[in-house]
């Protein structure tokens, strides 16, 4: 255990020798928050499942682009960000208030090491505002009570749910909890998903996520292109669909877009 300050004045208990999926996310990123026993889960993946490390990269690349086409072409100034991460290079608040100044982003995350270096994310634009909530994906409700402080919920919101889902076990159904949401923002709102594929590369990633849940502190589930697409009933999909995170309307220039990486990403509107 270790303590480390969280954004007011009392310090967060940190749990350091058990691997945690922000301080491993971190590692594979090149940050420096993390300790020890992440280091050695992220390295057991990455010996497994080499392009672990490429994913993770052409996962925060997918959330800028899709921030982008959220604020520059689909209107949208609201964002609920959960599952947050570690503040890193390109946060959504960040490149959401390049385009538009007056977007509003709450962030939420259940890991308390995001907690104690939530500040970097609430240094909003002085035309918007962001907040961080410490709140469980697996409880909506109380998320969506307290993210109504910064958002207006008669707007459209995107819901921006990149990496986490996947830590969300069948049995805690994370389609309902994401229908919930979905449920609670109006037509014209939108859902951002990125999640780890277990159809492609498939042995390395069933064997690589095995190793990883031996030893972490919650466990990590896969899912195939269908479950993921599930996701998306009721939904209209943006094009191109559900494809991997770096062909999802890559930029002019973007290399390497017939590797696989095992990574679905999406962007669905609510009609
Ligand atoms: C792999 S990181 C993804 C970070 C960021 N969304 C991105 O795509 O770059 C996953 C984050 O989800 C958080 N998380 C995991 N389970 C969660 C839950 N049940 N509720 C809220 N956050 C959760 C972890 O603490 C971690 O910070």
């Amino acid at each position: 255990m270790t303590s480390a300050p969280e954004p007011g004045s009392r310090t967060v208990e940190l749990d350091t020798g058990v691997p945690h999926i922000a301080r491993v996310y971190d590692y594979w990123l090149g940050g420096k928050d993390n300790y020890a026993a992440d280091r050695e889960a992220a390295e057991k993946v990455i010996a497994t499942a080499p392009h672990v490390l490429a994913s993770v990269r052409a996962q925060r690349a997918f959330l800028g682009r899709a921030v982008r086409y959220l604020v520059d072409g689909a209107g949208i100034r609201q964002f609920l960000d959960i599952g947050t991460g570690l503040p890193s290079a390109g946060n959504t608040h960040e490149v959401a208030q390049r385009v538009a100044p007056e977007c509003r982003v709450v962030y939420a995350d259940s890991d308390p090491i995001v907690l104690a270096h939530a500040r970097a994310l609430l240094d909003s634009s002085q035309e918007g505002a962001t907040s961080y909530l410490d709140a469980d994906l697996r409880n909506p409700g109380a998320i969506l009570e307290e993210a109504a402080r910064t958002l207006d919920f008669g707007q459209p919101v995107a819901l921006m749910l990149l990496g986490v889902l996947h830590c969300i076990p069948d049995d805690d159904d994370p389609h309902a909890i994401t229908a919930r949401l979905l449920a609670a923002v109006p037509a014209g709102s939108y859902l951002t998903i990125a999640h780890p594929a277990s159809d492609i590369a498939a042995d390395q990633m069933a064997r690589s996520s095995r190793d990883y849940n031996e030893k972490a502190a919650a466990p990590v589930t896969m899912r195939t292109h269908a479950e993921v697409s599930r996701f998306f009933d009721g939904l209209e999909l943006v094009e191109p669909g559900v494809v991997q995170v770096h062909r999802w309307r890559p930029d002019p220039g973007d290399q390497d877009l017939h590797r696989e990486l095992a990574n679905y990403g999406a962007v669905g509107r609510k009609p």
